[in-house]
């Protein structure tokens, strides 16, 4: 597909995993919709990186409201007209155990991270199928939506591989209606962001108890995979080779799929969760390994 001229909406754009695709939507000559909660951010970032003023329009946003989302696409089809590519890509996390992370903690999660999702299909889609021009969905869901969920994220996994499956479902329904809307989802391992300096303030209340302590390295670690993670725009330069490949999975580091297979093994075979860190660090030393193929398309019989 075709990018230059095109209109593209990016979600959360102000920083890290957005802002790179944004840069990189310029370089091919696109025209953007920068979406965020932080409006000073995506001026900011307007500034420094030089965009043109012509070809970026920036707009504060909450991608878990959805009359917000509507709105913006009302505005934006009539600022751009039609809309080619729309990258849900907004999202936070929240660090603790499972049953001590309070509701409201865990309904935001879910409002950015999978209602944001929804929100934006429905904001945009029905334009897009109407425009019957081609077009392309991009769900931004992570690494940690395809292993076996870590501790102490649960909220940030569970949304996550939420949204793989509902990208799934999407891809199956835009199936049956049209050949020209793809859906991607790209689950990043590590990039370099803001995403866990704001997401783990809680972690600094540590006091001896032995599973805090945990927590506090967890998140250390974390910090640290991010901050010495791949740029923004080396995440953006693969996300856009595998959209021209039509991937539906689209993976910045491809040893990813070593714990996903040992995901996948451990259902198969009724083990328990292996921790995806643990296959992570043997994947180093790993060949990846061949299952059995399972006949794709298997689905069709159905049709
Ligand atoms: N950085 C990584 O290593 C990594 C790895 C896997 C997946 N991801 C995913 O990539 C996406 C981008 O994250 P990032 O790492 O660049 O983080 P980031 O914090 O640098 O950027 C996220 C942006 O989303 C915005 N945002 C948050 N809530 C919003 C809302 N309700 N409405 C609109 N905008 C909102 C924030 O203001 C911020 O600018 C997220 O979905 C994240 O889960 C990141």
């Amino acid at each position: 597909m075709e990018y230059k001229g095109k209109t593209a909406v990016v979600t959360g754009a102000a920083s890290g995993i957005g802002l790179g695709i944004v840069k990189h939507c310029i370089k091919e000559n696109m025209n953007v919709v920068l979406v965020d909660l932080n409006l000073s951010g995506l001026q900011k970032s307007i500034l420094d990186y030089n965009l043109p003023p012509s070809k970026v329009f920036a707009k504060a946003v909450d991608v878990s409201k959805e009359h917000e989302m509507i709105k913006l696409s009302q505005e934006v089809k009539e600022q751009f007209g039609n809309i080619h590519f729309l990258f849900n890509n907004a999202g936070i996390s929240a660090r603790n155990q499972l049953w001590k992370l309070t509701s409201q903690e865990w309904q935001n999660v879910i409002n950015v991270n999978l209602l944001g999702v929804v929100n934006g299909i429905r904001a945009f889609l029905p334009n897009m199928i109407a425009s019957k021009e081609k077009c392309h969905i991009i769900n931004t869901s992570s690494a940690a939506g395809l292993f076996v969920g870590r501790a102490y994220a649960s909220p940030y996994s569970a949304t996550k591989s939420a949204v793989i499956s509902l990208s799934e479902c999407l891809f199956f329904e835009l199936n049956d209606i049209s050949s020209l809307i793809n859906v991607s989802v790209f689950c990043p391992s590590a990039v370099k962001s803001n995403i866990v300096n704001k997401s783990d303030e809680k972690t600094k209340e540590l006091g001896t108890d032995p599973v805090k302590i945990k927590m506090a390295k967890e998140a250390e670690f974390a910090k640290k995979r991010i901050a010495s993670g791949m740029e923004p725009e080396m995440a953006a330069e693969i996300l856009f080779e595998g959209m021209r490949k039509k991937e539906f999975l689209i993976f910045t580091d491809r040893k990813t799929k070593i714990p996903l297979q040992m995901r996948m093994e451990d259902h198969i075979f009724e083990r328990n969760p292996t921790d995806p860190l643990y296959s992570h660090d043997k994947a180093k030393n790993m060949v990846f390994r061949n299952l059995l193929p399972i006949p794709r398309f298997r689905y069709l019989k159905y049709k």
